[in-house]
């Protein structure tokens, strides 16, 4: 397991991407010991103790050893990320990374379909181009969204493989409706092995069930609320089925964020069920 690390990190650049924001840091020490999958905790304020109380997680869309530099990617949605978008050049802000569990890619690994909704994609490029690296046959990409503008990634994804497919909610690009659409199709032309997901949870699970009803394994990135990212805080507990088949309350942050989407207790998300190893420990009854 890599051990995170805590640093100042300074801003490089800040950029719009569509309804996004790329958000690029410098921070020593960290690039080279992140793998696909692996998400960083930004403080969010200035360097200081009151800002190590709240953190927002992001999935880490590149990482550069050469330049030191690591890159997220955001959406603009309340008052921490909106502080985030304001950052300039030269800010610097608190950052733990690379925290999390990578997705896993066995030594061989077969095709793979990659899905993502919204910014989702982000952390599916660098995973692709691991996969690819590995051997992997070929890979495969459903870029989904409510609509054309929250698009992520599709440019990126059509310089690793010419199959993409887009899909829109509202039909403003590619094929109208789910992410889930297309995918029966892309697993059997591709005869994928595996099929990687990142993005909210009904699409998660949507994706696992079209996943698991091909013989496919889907490996699901969950975005939970993560107040710290470390593993102190249960602000992000998830109901998920252990190899001895009993279900339990994990982490998000540190047993995930990827887990099996077939071991995930999907309709559980959220809530406090009755009975579930681990809730008493954790306070949750
Ligand atoms: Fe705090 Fe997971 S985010 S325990």
């Amino acid at each position: 397991m890599t051990t995170p690390r805590q640093t100042n990190a300074v801003v490089v650049s800040l950029t719009p991407v569509g309804a996004y924001h790329r958000l690029v840091l410098r921070a020593e020490g960290i690039a080279e010991h992140v793998l696909p999958g692996h998400f960083a905790a930004v403080a969010i304020g200035r360097p200081g103790a009151s800002a190590l109380l709240l953190r927002r997680a992001f999935s880490l869309h590149r990482a550069d050893p050469v330049n030191a530099t690591i890159e997220v990617v955001f959406a603009r949605r309340g008052a921490g990320t909106a502080e985030l978008a304001r950052l300039r050049s030269g800010d610097e802000l608190d950052v733990i990374a690379p925290l999390g569990t990578p997705f896993p890619v066995p030594p061989e690994p077969g095709p793979a379909v990659l899905v993502g909704g919204g910014y989702g994609v982000a952390p599916l490029i660098p995973l692709a181009r691991r996969l690819l690296n590995a051997g992997a046959p070929q890979v495969a990409f459903v870029c989904g969204a409510s609509s054309a503008e929250r698009l992520f990634g599709v440019a990126e994804a059509r310089c690793l493989t010419g199959r993409v497919a887009i899909t829109t909610d509202d039909g403003s690009a590619g094929r109208r409706g789910l992410v889930t659409g297309p995918l029966p199709e892309l697993i059997a032309r591709t005869e994928a092995t595996a099929v990687y997901a990142c993005g909210p949870m009904g699409m998660l699970r949507a994706v696992t069930e079209v996943a698991e009803s091909h013989g496919v394994r889907a490996w699901t990135a969950v975005e939970e609320a993560m107040a710290c990212g470390v593993g102190a805080c249960m602000s992000c507990v998830l109901p998920v089925v252990g190899d001895d088949g009993v279900a339990r309350f994990v982490r998000a942050c540190v047993d995930g964020p990827c887990f099996d989407g077939t071991r995930v207790r999907w309709d559980e998300a959220g809530t406090l069920p009755a009975g579930l190893e681990g809730a008493e420990a954790m306070g949750l009854h």
